[in-house]
């Protein structure tokens, strides 16, 4: 078989992707956000996500068709994200992803949406060389994996107990008074600052921690001590100073994702470490990631920022992927399942 074309459909959050993709090259990537909509509430609204993923719908499918120069009659299939996510809006999505292979009899594939994200780095680069730890950090998930096969073989290494990575930039930017997404704002107002200025706990990295949660995270003992050192302050009737409190946080967080992302690749003897997630754009936790690795004699690859971020193209792919190994289509009795989990790469 040629390489397939297929179109992959995203909405497990408030992203509305479609992507388009032939075998591992890039063909369309187009995304139409929510987020401006969700910024006054400081998070993700599930209501007015799904209610925007319909209104984005057509338009971001009919903008990608158009960027690919296709049609839907040129695709061998269609993939669509079917978990983990908001309920509501993966619906919009599957629901749009059914219509079409019922329309078109195209095969459709239901994958998974963390799987989908270790499938951004297939694109147009160097072939995936496994088996790799992945991380994948944003507002949603903090996970680490172990991809032994990108189709048939992924394994949950830890994960998140209590906030994502990305959630706990955005809780502090609050705290701070900057803007909603927060990573962002914290990440240049850090720029400015002293990481060591204020020494913040690193979660669950006792050795006590360690001996059951090695691979697990934990952000929100964190926030709540970004959050008592600012009141702290602010009672004192000082100042609180901005930078010095970004990048003290910042260096938290970059410090325990990639200390234990690198613990991983060490003790499982697997010398590759991959990133996905909006954090990733943060400055300083690609610095340290980049320096730990040379360290540690570790491949590290980070897919382009509009591939990390939740995208169609990424879906796109692992369906592709998926055809290419001949897997069979899913049954198009699939639902949403907002906690479907890593090991399960198709539904
Ligand atoms: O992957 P993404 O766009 O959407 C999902 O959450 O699925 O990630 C968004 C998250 C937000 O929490 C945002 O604050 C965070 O990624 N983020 C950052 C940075 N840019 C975005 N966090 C830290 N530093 C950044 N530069
Ligand atoms: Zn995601």
């Amino acid at each position: 078989m040629n390489a397939p074309l297929v179109l992959g459909i995203e909405t497990s959050c408030d992203e509305t992707g479609v992507g388009i993709v032939r075998g591992t090259e890039l063909l369309a990537n187009v995304i139409a956000s929510s987020m401006d909509e969700h910024s006054r509430y400081g998070g993700v609204v599930p209501e007015i996500a799904a209610r925007a993923h319909l209104e984005a719908m057509m338009p971001t499918l009919k903008a990608a068709l158009a960027e690919a120069d296709v049609t839907l009659d040129d695709l061998d299939a269609i993939a669509v994200t079917s978990g983990p996510g908001l309920a509501g809006a993966l619906m919009v999505g599957i629901g749009a992803a059914k219509g079409l292979a019922l329309a078109t009899g195209k095969p459709l594939y239901a994958v998974n949406h963390l799987v989908g994200h270790v499938g951004a780095d297939v694109l147009g680069g160097e072939p995936l060389e496994q088996p790799t730890v992945a991380l994948l950090v944003s507002g949603g998930h903090t996970s680490l994996l172990l991809v032994r096969d990108l189709v048939s073989d992924v394994e949950l290494l830890g994960e998140t107990i209590d906030d994502a990575a990305g959630e706990a930039f955005d809780k502090v930017a609050r705290l701070l008074s900057l803007p909603y997404p927060g990573g962002p704002h914290i990440d240049r107002a850090a720029a400015a600052g002293d990481p060591r200025a204020i020494q913040f706990p690193r979660g669950l990295s006792r050795p006590k921690d360690l001996e059951r949660h090695r691979y697990d995270f934990s952000f929100s003992g964190l926030k709540t001590a970004v959050a008592r050192w600012v009141e702290q302050r602010r009672d004192a009737g000082e100042g609180v100073p901005i930078p010095d409190v970004a990048a003290s946080f910042r260096e938290a967080v970059a410090d325990v994702l990639i200390t234990k992302a690198v613990a991983a690749c060490n003790d499982l003897g697997v010398p590759r470490l991959l990133l996905g997630g909006g954090v990733v754009a943060n400055a300083r936790v690609r610095e340290l990631a980049e320096q730990r690795c040379a360290e540690h004699g570790i491949t590290l690859r980070i897919p382009p920022l509009s591939l990390c971020t939740d995208n169609g193209a990424m879906i796109a792919e692992v369906g592709a992927q998926l055809v290419m190994a001949g897997h069979e289509p899913s049954s198009l009795d699939f639902g949403a399942d907002s906690t479907l989990p890593v090991t399960q790469i198709q539904a």
